[in-house]
């Protein structure tokens, strides 16, 4: 198919998203107008100079500007702010359900209270729903790089909120922060009745793959592109059809592959796992959801059955009811019978 016609397919095509960090969707715009209302110098004479430092070679020198760049979120309306900008993008896209990462650790260790960004980030996903028709889950994600008690005493906060939020999350410095490292928090969040996910094998080994399942009873694994370093971990995946929340842009921004072309989706499918195409931070790697999915499609002349069948595991694999998942599903076939 011609290339302004699958990017057509793409526009349009009705979308799960599973992996995003609401802090890695302030824009360089937002982030000056926040920092200007609260009185916050950045140390970027302009937006161009900021976009201009989004130049990294591995995790490591984004993490530094990612939270760098959260520090300027301070009060209940930046993070709705935030929030409301990132689902009108989304809904745009044609996103129609959205699942986001937020990391309270980042905003507690300011002296941000807890409750100041679940507040902004929560009535902005509940306009989202009122005024966009755009449905969205949200996950706490612990930093992997703080030790586990203050882990621990991120989970003691988060219990009073069951109602907003639905999974808990591992993210931050991969290499050298186990899974394991988290066991203990990850099993108390369990038995309190929250879905878990883990950030593992975007830079660390497999073996962080195996502890994610084996030890935090994870429900889906964020990226696990080294997973296809192992066999039998690639047979574990694909029999438990673990959904993997793929994210190609971040991927060739952070230096996970050196070319587009050279992506693993494409060999993911072909070796049976159950893929999905994310963000992850979209403001610092250069695309949302569609330019993600034109990406692959582009580099990987990945078909539209192919796009479709990725779509349609963002909804399956999304924390949704069965009954849920078949009405977002109902409009993807809808799109897919008219397109
Ligand atoms: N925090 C935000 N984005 C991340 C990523 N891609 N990996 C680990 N931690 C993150
Ligand atoms: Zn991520």
């Amino acid at each position: 198919m011609y290339m302004n016609a699958i990017d057509d397919f793409v526009t349009k095509l009705p979308k799960a998203e599973l992996h995003v960090h609401i802090e890695g969707t302030l824009e360089p715009e937002l982030m000056f107008a926040i920092a200007e209302r609260n009185g916050i110098a950045l140390p970027y004479a302009s937006v161009e100079a900021l976009r201009a430092a989004y130049s990294f070679r591995r995790l490591q020198d984004f993490l530094d500007i990612y939270y760098r760049g959260m520090g300027v979120l301070l009060h209940e309306q930046d993070f709705y702010d935030l929030t409301w900008a990132y689902l009108e993008k989304a809904r745009s896209q044609n996103v129609l359900h959205a699942e986001i990462f937020f990391d309270p650790q980042g905003h507690t260790v300011r002296g941000v209270a807890f409750e100041t960004a679940l507040d902004g980030i929560w009535r902005a996903l509940r306009d989202g729903a009122d005024r966009l028709g755009i449905s969205a889950k949200l996950i706490l994600c612990f930093l992997r790089h703080l030790d586990a008690d203050d882990a621990m005493r991120t989970l003691d906060q988060a219990l009073a909120y069951k109602d907003r939020i639905v999974a808990v999350g591992l993210d931050s410095s991969e290499l050298g922060h186990p899974p394991e490292k988290f066991k203990a928090v990850f099993d108390r969040a369990r038995a309190e009745g929250f879905l878990t996910v883990a950030h593992a094998g975007e830079e660390g080994p497999p073996a962080y793959v195996w502890q994610a399942l084996d030890e935090l009873g994870v429900a889906r694994i964020d990226h696990g592109n080294r997973a296809l370093e192992d066999d039998a971990l690639v047979r574990r995946l694909a029999a438990d059809k673990t959904p993997l929340t793929v994210c190609p842009l971040s991927n060739l921004r952070l230096c996970v592959v050196d070319d587009m072309a050279a992506h693993p989706l494409a060999e993911m499918i072909e070796r049976g796992l159950f893929v999905t195409v994310n963000s992850d931070d979209p403001s610092y790697f250069g695309g949302y959801m569609n330019e993600n999915y034109r990406a692959v499609a582009d580099a990987l002349d990945l078909s539209r059955d192919t796009l479709a069948e990725v779509a349609r595991n963002g909804f399956e694999a999304a924390f949704l009811t069965d009954a849920e998942k078949a009405a977002l599903t109902a409009k993807l076939d809808a799109y897919l019978a008219s397109a």
